[in-house]
């Protein structure tokens, strides 16, 4: 078991599932084009680590299509029971959520990819994690990780300020990697794989009516009882159901679009 399982900030719960369902849907797009240049195609056997609520275990559902299979691995039961009834009503047939960190999986037969999205940031030694995992893969197989650069923003106190800096104090207080995106390419040589491309990404919506308002409030939501348990400053004072209008008026105020989720993506292919 990862080091940190104890310590995941963001908790357990149907509303923090929900909340990854929404994020999903915001982080789809570059999601998506990560895998399409890494390479995952038709018919490829493919392993998610940290699947959460499925999200991006479905999407490579639909990648690798009827013809492929799709193995999403979490430490969290509920989320495994969670993501599987969403896979059956959305009738994907080809994949599959097991319980078990990943850590500790054997897979039955020998993958063609592995991927994962937001989870080499929550273990103790995300090089060491992947290493073990490294001997799974065949070789030409594919590999590809997004994981974020965490900031406080710069410049005045904002309420986009005050939100994000509890955020990322909550999460660097529970161990988590908070910068491991410009880092994935050390992570990767360290457990024996070629050197990846990267691309660096974020998600911008000047839209009035923009999800990502809503969205930094609700990962707030999600992490408030450990900010409190650590005594994060602030944390106490934060009014979560405000948050959006106060961060809208904010960015309106400034002339700015909304932006989250500096994310960089990471992806090579192992020696054929
Ligand atoms: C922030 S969520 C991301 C979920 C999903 N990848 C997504 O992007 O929607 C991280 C997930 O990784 C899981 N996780 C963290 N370490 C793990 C490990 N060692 N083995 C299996 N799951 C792990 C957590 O339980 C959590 O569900």
């Amino acid at each position: 078991m990862s080091a940190s399982h104890d310590q995941y900030a963001l908790g357990r719960s149907p509303q923090e599932y929900a909340r990854l369902a929404r994020q999903a849907e915001i982080m789809k797009p570059m999601t998506e084009r990560l895998f399409a240049d890494a390479g995952i195609r038709a018919g490829m056997t493919v392993l998610d680590l940290g699947s959460g609520a499925g999200d991006v275990a479905m999407l490579l559902a639909e990648m690798v299509g009827p013809g492929g299979s799709v193995f999403g691995l979490d430490l969290d039961h509920g989320a495994m029971q969670h993501a599987q009834e969403r896979a059956i009503a959305a009738r994907f047939h080809n994949v599959k959520f097991v319980h078990s960190d990943f850590a500790h999986y054997h897979p039955d037969a020998p993958l063609d990819a592995i991927v994962g999205r937001l989870v080499l940031m929550y273990q103790a030694d995300p090089a060491a994690a992947l290493a073990k995992l490294r001997k799974h893969l065949r070789p030409g197989a594919v590999v590809a990780f997004l994981e974020p650069w965490f900031q406080p923003p710069p410049g005045p106190d904002s309420t986009l300020k005050t939100t994000v800096t509890c955020l990322v104090e909550t999460l660097r207080r529970s161990g988590a990697h908070l910068d491991l995106g410009p880092r994935l390419h050390r992570v990767f040589e360290a457990a024996g794989l070629p050197l990846p491309k990267m691309r660096f990404e974020a998600i911008v919506d000047g839209r009035d009516d923009s999800p990502l308002y809503q969205y930094v409030a609700d990962t707030m939501a999600s992490l408030l009882p450990k900010a409190l348990e650590y005594g994060v400053p602030g944390a106490d004072k934060l009014d979560i159901p405000s948050i959006p209008d106060l961060i809208r008026a904010e960015m309106n105020a400034v002339g700015y679009a909304m932006f989250v989720a500096p994310m960089v993506c990471a992806w090579c292919r192992t020696p054929s």
